[in-house]
């Protein structure tokens, strides 16, 4: 079977200030279609840096990134992608902002107009489309942002640290949102997050990286069903086997980071 998103050797540097700085290094890893895979490590590991290539954004110069079997470069269409930064513009209403990405893919009229509407129904967001963001709370904002991801359906999601900066409580809400829609489309996803928890909440498989410049680690693949409760999972031994192998792995390439 090809895989979703197939990495390999991918490699690279940035130059700042006249110093080459290596962020990634030898990145080798299949994603297979469907599955939700998470990435953790320490900060500027390069995690960001490698879902922009993924996404096309940054060139790829060493190494190769297939997406479906396609060589992604230049702007890679057909995923969708909630940057660090989410994408919610203030000035739009809700409406208007799902719509955007719709708009750029050349969805109109009627169309456009029932797809806006069962996005803001999949989000829990009937009701508010003639809102703006600065009307609405952090966690629906982010709602907000997640309609706009799903809008055009793309076969795969990359999700940059989406819900870093909301509440534990939204967080875990947030979380079961996801995962309902993922179990029902089966997109593929790829998840940031510096939250092991969240990480073995959501994902099949847990992607360590090492800091700075970031490689693989170790691969953490969860044992827990795909059909899962982001509430109680945490209760289970498998989880906190997990979470434990995850943290040995993960502790001392925080401590070294922290030392450097
Ligand atoms: N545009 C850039 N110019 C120079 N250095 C950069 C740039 N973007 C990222 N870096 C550096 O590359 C490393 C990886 O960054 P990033 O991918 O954002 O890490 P992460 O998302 O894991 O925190 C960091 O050391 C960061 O400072
Ligand atoms: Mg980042």
């Amino acid at each position: 079977m090809t895989a979703s998103i197939a990495i390999s050797g991918v490699r690279k540097s940035y130059v700042a200030r006249g110093r080459e700085v290596l962020a990634l290094d030898r990145v080798d890893l299949d994603i297979a279609p469907g599955e939700f895979v998470a990435f953790v490590g320490p900060s500027g590991c390069g995690k960001s840096t490698l879902m922009n290539m993924i996404a096309g954004i940054l060139p790829i110069e060493e190494g190769s990134i297939l997406h479906d079997g396609q060589r992604v470069n230049g702007i890679n269409r057909a995923v969708g992608y909630m940057t660090q930064q989410d994408a919610v513009l203030p000035w739009r209403t809700v409406e208007q902002n799902v719509a955007l990405p719709l708009r750029f893919h050349g969805v109109n009229g009627a169309a456009r107009t029932k797809r806006v509407a069962e996005m803001l129904d999949a989000v829990g967001l009937t009701g508010f489309g003639r809102s703006f963001p600065a009307e609405l709370s952090g966690g629906m904002r982010k709602r907000v942002a997640l309609a706009q991801l799903l809008a055009y359906e793309p076969r795969t999601l990359l999700m940059d640290e989406p819900f870093g900066a909301l509440d534990a409580q939204l967080k875990l809400l947030m979380q079961e949102q996801l995962l309902r829609i993922w179990q029902a489309k089966r997109q593929t996803v790829v998840f940031v997050t510096h939250d092991l928890a969240e990480a073995i909440t959501v994902a099949q498989r847990v992607v360590v990286f090492t800091g700075r410049p970031g490689q693989i680690k170790q691969i953490e693949t969860v044992t827990l069903p795909a059909e899962r409760d982001v509430f109680k999972v945490r209760f289970l031994p498998e989880f906190e086997a997990a979470y434990t192998r995850l943290w040995d792995a993960l502790a001392p390439e925080i401590r070294r980071g922290e030392a450097a």
